[in-house]
């Protein structure tokens, strides 16, 4: 690591987790989260108001833990990034003005960054330099989305995304049919090891026919998730226990196995040979098992975080704003909005 790289502060506040990661260059110095996902849990999804003040009661603890974790004071900072959007508005408000608040008394350049991009951008810490073009899959409880990325500083193209549900979302909401906690996906996973896979043929949205043909690299998982109900609803109308591990299974096979098609398909496609995968969902076990299958047979190379670094948090702004300042890019303006519907091809607001 050396001292004339970069040292960016990067705040997440997109959702449910308040995140400050620290790096140097394309070194990951601290990675401090406090999340909210239990004052949510009872709610079964997260709710805005409760995210937005757990946010402003977490922001200035989470600063202070990460500075001194990593050793580095304020002072000593080159940039500041924070994620701009999308995602709730109130949320990314808080991020956005405490953000504004330490470039202003300290100093030093702003960069408002697309959540999307800094998703893929948090790889750069794991594994190194991103290759130059990288196919992206995002799956998250928010997004799923396959993205052509020439530069994950400015230029970003979206192939597809769901048409209803996001991954995560199914994922969480299959949870709640089968009776597992909020967040889901997690939940899933593990019930899953237990179970058979093909126990169950559930469906596969947008694989076949016309549907393929309109909406090639566009996800659909609603009709899934009401196909598990209706499964599990007509095993309890007939007084028959619910096998949950194999609808578990069942379901993430269903999942895994339209994600990974489209992904691997989206990169012949487009000549690309790189894929990263990104999001909470990219902490799945079985996604990543499958990815790397498919990707080893298609002879594309795969890159996936670990667990910690897919699901929302600091260091993938961080990184994404080291990545700025090293491309020169021209820090953001000090009036940049928080905008929660920000589109994946604005990199930077
Ligand atoms: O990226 P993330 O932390 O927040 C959003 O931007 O949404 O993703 C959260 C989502 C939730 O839907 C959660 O159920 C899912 O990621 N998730 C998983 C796993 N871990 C988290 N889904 C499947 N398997 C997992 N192991
Ligand atoms: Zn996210």
């Amino acid at each position: 690591m050396s001292a004339d790289q970069p040292l960016v502060l990067g705040i997440e506040t997109s959702c449910d987790e308040t995140g400050v990661g620290i790096v140097r260059g394309e070194t990951l110095l601290v990675d401090a989260i406090a999340s909210s996902v239990d004052e949510h849990a009872r709610f079964g999804g997260v709710v805005p108001e409760v995210a937005s003040r757990a946010h402003l009661e977490a922001m200035i603890p989470t600063i202070e833990r990460a500075t001194r974790d990593a050793g580095v004071r304020l002072a000593d900072l080159d940039a500041v990034a924070v994620t701009s959007g999308p995602g709730l508005a109130g949320a990314l408000m808080v991020g956005v003005a405490a953000a504004k608040s330490l470039a202003v008394a300290l100093g030093k350049p702003l960069y408002g960054v697309n959540h999307l991009a800094s998703h893929v951008a948090v790889d750069i810490v794991e594994h190194g330099p991103l290759p130059e073009p990288t196919l992206a899959m995002l799956v998250s409880g928010g997004h799923s989305s396959l993205l052509l990325v020439p530069d994950v500083t400015a230029e970003i193209t979206s192939l597809g995304s769901t048409i209803d549900d996001a991954a995560g979302e199914a994922f969480d909401k299959v949870a709640r049919v089968l009776g597992l906690p909020f967040p889901g996906g997690p939940h899933i996973d593990r019930a899953a090891r237990e179970g058979d896979r093909v126990a169950i043929d559930f469906p596969r949205g947008l694989t076949t026919g016309r549907d393929l043909e309109r909406h090639r690299f566009d996800f659909s998982f609603s009709g899934l998730k009401t196909a598990v109900a209706r499964w599990v609803q007509a095993r309890e109308a007939a007084g028959e226990p619910v096998p949950v591990a194999d609808v578990a299974a069942s379901f993430q096979e269903a999942v895994t196995d339209v994600l990974t098609r489209k992904a691997v398909a989206a990169c012949k496609e487009h000549g690309v040979e790189n894929l990263q995968i990104g999001g909470g969902v990219a902490a799945n076990s079985r996604l990543r098992a499958m990815a790397q299958e498919r990707c080893d047979e298609a002879g594309i190379a795969l890159r996936v975080p670990r667990p910690g670094l897919c699901t929302d948090n600091g260091a993938m702004v961080a990184s994404l704003g080291a990545q700025m300042v090293l491309k020169g890019r021209t820090p953001s303006d000090l009036a940049l909005p928080a905008d929660s519907s920000m589109p994946v091809t604005e990199v930077q607001s």
